[in-house]
């Protein structure tokens, strides 16, 4: 009989098997695919593994402090946490292009991880915690075309040294690298943390990205995903976030006019992201979370719900 534990003892022995004494370095993205897998590491080769996490500065609210704070002290992982902001920004400073945008953060992060790697020295293996839609996705599979380059597949960093790639995620869906998370004993919290694309939030401000939409952005997702799991359809809607739209229309409030962010809720239905079907959420909760958002978050005077389902829509709006 199938059962995660005995896969996750499968996938440990495979691990050890293939990288036996070597060392191995991960880069850790704050997200739950390589969360699992420096866990799985970390079971399988233990002290061998070391993690490098970029942060971007374009991480969702107290997340990089989240993983760093499990990863460090419940698994005792070496995690090394750069921190990257200031780089990213200035680098993406007036670049509005969806494709140009993930192409410098997907440079940039392989230039701030070369450095860090450069620190730690010669390792063996390179590992990544690429999930079975993001081979498919990026036409890593040989059916599909290239839909949007996602910076954690394919593009790996050339300086650092490394004989081989271990990639212990591969074969699975979301729903099994959440179950095999749990397996490995990480908290819920962090398993069941929305899936969140390498490129961060720079997806999700449309255009140009600036510190301060990046703020309101923050805020206004974290108050979305608080109200999804108030009314407990945070584990059933596979994935559901806030979108910057840039666009500014004209308000009301009191008796000002205002003229500020339009704000978009995208949450969505799919098996494997490959196709998606839009979540058809109760009203009463679209409106707590408009009221809540329009009350709570500055310069956001309207919020709209993408009604678009995948195809003809991606999920990420970028
Ligand atoms: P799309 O927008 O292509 O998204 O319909 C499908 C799923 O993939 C996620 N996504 C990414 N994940 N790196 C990632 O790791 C990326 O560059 C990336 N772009 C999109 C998206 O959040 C959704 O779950």
């Amino acid at each position: 009989e199938w059962t995660m534990a005995s896969y996750l003892e499968e996938a440990v022995a495979e691990c050890r098997a293939k990288i036996g004494s070597g060392r191995v370095l991960l880069a850790l993205s704050g997200g739950v695919d390589s969360s699992v897998a420096a866990a799985l590491l970390q079971r399988a080769v233990g002290d061998q593994l070391t993690c490098i996490f970029v942060d971007h500065g374009l991480l969702r609210k107290d997340e990089g402090d989240q993983v760093e704070e499990v990863m460090t002290h419940q698994f005792h992982v070496d995690v090394r946490r750069v921190n990257a902001k200031d780089r990213f920004l200035s680098r993406l400073a007036g670049v509005t292009d969806p494709e140009a945008k993930r192409k410098i953060i997907g440079e940039e992060f392989i230039r701030v991880f070369e450095a860090e790697a450069k620190k730690i020295g010669a390792v063996d293996f390179l590992a990544q915690g690429t999930i079975y839609p993001d081979v498919v996705e990026s036409g890593l599979g040989g059916e599909s075309v290239v839909i949007k380059s996602h910076h954690n597949v394919g593009g790996l960093p050339d300086c650092v040294d490394f004989k081989d790639i271990v990639e212990p995620l591969r074969r699975l869906f979301k729903d099994e690298v959440r179950q095999l998370g749990i397996e490995l004993g990480l908290p819920e919290q962090l398993v069941w943390r929305q899936p969140f694309p390498g490129p961060g939030l720079a997806i999700r401000v449309i255009g140009e990205i600036t510190e301060e939409k990046l703020e309101i952005l923050r805020d206004a997702d974290a108050i979305f995903r608080e109200e999804m799991a108030l009314a407990g359809l945070d584990r059933t809607t596979s994935q559901y976030f806030a979108v910057l739209t840039s666009v500014r229309s004209v308000g009301v409030m009191g008796d000002e006019r205002t003229y500020d962010y339009t704000l978009a809720l995208r949450a969505v239905q799919s098996q494997d992201f490959m196709t998606a079907t839009w979540s058809r959420l109760p009203y009463e909760l679209l409106d707590k979370v408009s009221g809540r958002i329009v009350g709570e978050v500055k310069h956001i005077n309207r919020i709209v719900y993408d009604i678009t389902s995948k195809p003809p829509a991606t999920v990420e709006w970028e």
